[in-house]
Parts: C-alpha cells; structure tokens; sequence
C-alpha cells in the first residue's frame, strides 16, 4: 500500500485531482468509483476547477457510487445521489444518466444490489474507486465484522456511524438504520483504490488500516490485500502512523513519470 502524506486537504485534492486527470484523459471511456463524505469534497473542488478551466471532461465517463441510504425519498437532499449531485456531478459535463446510484427506494432491495452489480461488471469495471473511511474503520457502509468478500447488500448502520452522520440530519432519530453497499468484494475489484482522509477524528482508522492487522473489524484493512492502493492523508489524519518518515521518503522518491 502507498501512503502519501500531504501538508493539508487542499493539497490532498490537488494529488487525488492528477491522478483521475490522467485517467480521465489516457482512458475516455473510464469508470470512476465516487465516494461522498468530507475527506473526498477537495477533490471534487479541484476537478471542477480544472474542468471549468477546460482541462477535463467527463463526458464518457462513467460514474458509480459506494453506498446509499434505504427509505429516504429520492428527492431528499441527504440521499447520497443528490448530496454527489450538488457536489460534484453537477457541476461537471458528465451526462446525470451516467453517473449511478444504488436505489434505496427500490421495492426489492434484494434485487436492486444484484442490478447494481450487474451494471458496474456491465461497465468493464472500475478503473479508480474514491474511498472516505468512517472513524470506526469502515469503507462504503461496510462497517465492522462485514466480510471481506461481501458484495452489494443492505447494511444495518452502527449507532456510532449514525451517530457521525447526525450532523446531517434534522434529529438523529433521522438518520435511516440502513444502506445499500458495495462490499468490500466488490470495492477490491477497482483497478484502483484511493482512500482519502483528513482531520484528527480519522488518526486512529488511518494508522490500523495501514499497519493493523487485516481483519473484519476495520474493514479498511481489506486495502492490504489489494495490489494497487493508495492512501492519502493530511497530516492530522497521519498522526498516529508509526513509520511516516518511510512513507514520506519513499513518496518523494519515486520515478518523476509515476503518479500515485
Ligand atoms: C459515510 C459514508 C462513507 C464515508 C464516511 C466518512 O459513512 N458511507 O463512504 O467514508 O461517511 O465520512 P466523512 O469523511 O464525512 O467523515
């Protein structure tokens, strides 16, 4: 695993920006896996700086996101689709039709996680998966003692993750109990992982999915087992990783031509 220590989110966006640049740019048709949460939202600002700027389109790119909640309405402003909507997909030229959801309002949910499947094994794949990681370790809505080799199903939400995602809502009793996930079979089948965090309250997920043990209680740990992934950090994310100086060498050290 790559670990890429970076002086402050900003730029954390701008290294994350390159690396889907290029793809965007050598790969047209490119699949994109798209996460929502705090950590990923400089990266979104730096795209849609640089497609304003017309640098970038994202026109043939597909797009899939993580996760949604179950039972909010489709038009709530909370649901994953419309939160990624306002910030980022609309604010670029992908077409909305190709930018995918899980639908957490679909009758047969059961159904709709292996539709979902169906589509991303459709689209050749995802050539670059943005994660975030909740402060208990889980990617997507994978939150402990999920599978290692789970794919997209309905999760019951910890009451630490609702709790973490109140600041969202109304009230907390707001907070749906369930999503629809990736799992975290699913998410090791990008091309790509790009794990992103930033802010003290991740210090702790950071340092036991680089150097803990693998295991289903912090499901990021799963990223050790993948052949290309890369973890991108601001320095209050870092804190608590034992050999940073390491990371920090051999990221300054590497071939010119090698992105993350
Ligand atoms: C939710 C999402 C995750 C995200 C996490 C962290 O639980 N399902 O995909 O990584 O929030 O969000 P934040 O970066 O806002 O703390």
């Amino acid at each position: 695993m790559e670990v890429v220590v970076t002086s402050n989110p900003t730029e954390l966006g701008t290294i994350v920006a390159d690396a889907i640049e290029q793809l965007v740019t050598n790969v047209p048709n490119a699949t994109l896996g798209l996460a929502t949460g705090s950590s990923p939202l400089t990266v979104y600002a730096e795209l849609i700086r640089r497609h304003q700027q017309g640098r970038i389109s994202f026109r043939r790119t597909t797009m899939f996101l993580l996760d949604e909640y179950v039972g909010l309405p489709a038009d709530h402003p909370e649901t994953y689709r419309m939160t990624i909507r306002r910030e980022f997909t609309d604010q670029i030229d992908v077409p909305d039709s190709s930018a995918h959801g899980p639908d957490g309002t679909a009758t047969d949910l059961l159904a709709e996680c292996q539709r979902y499947e169906e589509k991303i094994t459709a689209s050749g794949g995802i050539d670059l998966q943005l994660l975030g990681i909740g402060t208990d370790g889980h990617i997507g809505f994978n939150e402990p003692v999920s599978s290692l080799a789970s794919r997209t199903r309905i999760k019951t939400l910890t009451p630490g993750t609702r709790n973490d995602n109140a600041r969202f809502f109304t009230s907390p009793e707001e907070v749906p109990q369930h999503a629809l996930t990736q799992g975290i079979g699913t998410i090791l089948e990008a091309r790509h992982l790009v794990l992103v965090a930033s802010g003290a309250t991740k210090a702790e997920a950071i340092a036991k999915t680089v150097e803990g043990p693998i295991g289903a209680m912090v499901p990021a740990t799963s990223l050790q087992l993948h052949p290309h992934a890369t973890v991108v950090v601001d320095e209050s994310a870092a804190a608590m990783l034992q050999r940073i100086d390491y990371y920090r060498s051999a990221y300054l050290n590497k071939p010119a031509w090698q992105t993350i």
